[in-house]
């Protein structure tokens, strides 16, 4: 036998991973590292399925994808059920969902419409609250339910609506938190560094403000490696963060510890 083959901190875990678009994304390094860590993994993608299957096929297992669109609501009311007909329960939840439209990024803070912060919030912050409620019928065992936040305790540049919805994400998850504690189930955030993906490609001046996250980092920080939050992702949906919830961890090299 391979050493650690059966040694992996998710054996027999359950886990949907929300947000695979590309192979960059942050939630297919979590669906990797997940199925390598002995977990078994299902995925709901958004829009182009056929596209989001196609990137699945390059996982260790090529896990169900499901489709979601957190603004469809039947599509919510009928996830428990069609995540059902593959898995036979959920031990996590990965929420990894993140849109502004342009016109609530890159600089136009003071003339964005309320329509469109209002998709920004639905998409990136009410539906944390959407996902953990539609996954709770197959928690009955309590749980992990893990979201991607972006430090929300200051204004960066070009961040905009985007960083007010993630505000509300990092307060949504505290009051999941005290809401769902009594099903055993945990509610934390992990606040990634700046990491070059779809969503952050689409954010205009994002690459400049990006670029010098890694001088201000202690540790240094590789805006193309997702596998540090990805890895944090895994801790807390293991069993090694069992009185942890409404937490808030940072990987982004340290920098949310420095001053100017
Ligand atoms: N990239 C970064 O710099 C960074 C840093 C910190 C946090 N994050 C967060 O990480 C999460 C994942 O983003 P990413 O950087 O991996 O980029 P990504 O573009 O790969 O993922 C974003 C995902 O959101 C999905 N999505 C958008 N609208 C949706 C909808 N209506 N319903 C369901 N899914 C929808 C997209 O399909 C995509 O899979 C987001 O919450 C993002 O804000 C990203």
């Amino acid at each position: 036998m391979e050493w650690g083959t059966d040694m992996g901190i998710l054996d027999g875990k359950r886990i949907l991973v929300t947000g695979v678009l590309t192979d960059s994304s942050i939630a297919y390094s979590v669906a990797r590292l997940a199925q390598e860590e002995g977990a078994r993994v299902v995925l709901t993608g958004f829009g182009r399925l056929s596209l989001v299957e196609r990137i699945s096929r390059r996982l260790p297992e090529p896990p169900p994808v499901i489709e979601l669109d957190v603004q469809n609501t039947e599509h919510l009311d009928t996830l428990a059920d069609r995540v059902g007909e593959h898995i036979d329960g959920l031990d996590g939840v990965v929420h990894s969902i993140g849109f502004a439209p342009q016109t609530a990024l890159g600089g136009n803070f003071l003339n964005t419409s309320w329509e469109d912060v209002a998709t920004a919030v639905h998409v990136s912050t009410y539906s944390f609250k959407s996902l953990a409620v539609a996954c709770l019928p197959l928690m009955k065992g309590g749980g992990s339910v893990v979201g991607l936040d972006f430090d929300a305790s200051k204004a960066w540049p070009v961040y905009d609506w985007m960083g007010v919805a993630k505000a509300g994400l990092e307060s949504c998850s505290r009051y999941l938190a005290r809401d769902l504690g009594k099903h055993g189930i945990r509610v934390n955030l992990v606040a990634a560094g700046p990491l070059r993906t779809m969503a952050a490609k689409s954010i205009p001046g994002f690459a400049e403000f990006e670029e010098s996250w890694p001088a201000k980092a202690p540790l240094g920080w590789d805006l193309t490696d997702p596998a540090p939050a990805a890895r944090a992702c895994l801790a807390l949906l293991s069993d090694w963060f069992p009185a942890t919830t409404g937490e808030i961890v940072h990987v982004d090299g340290g920098v949310h510890a420095m001053g100017a």
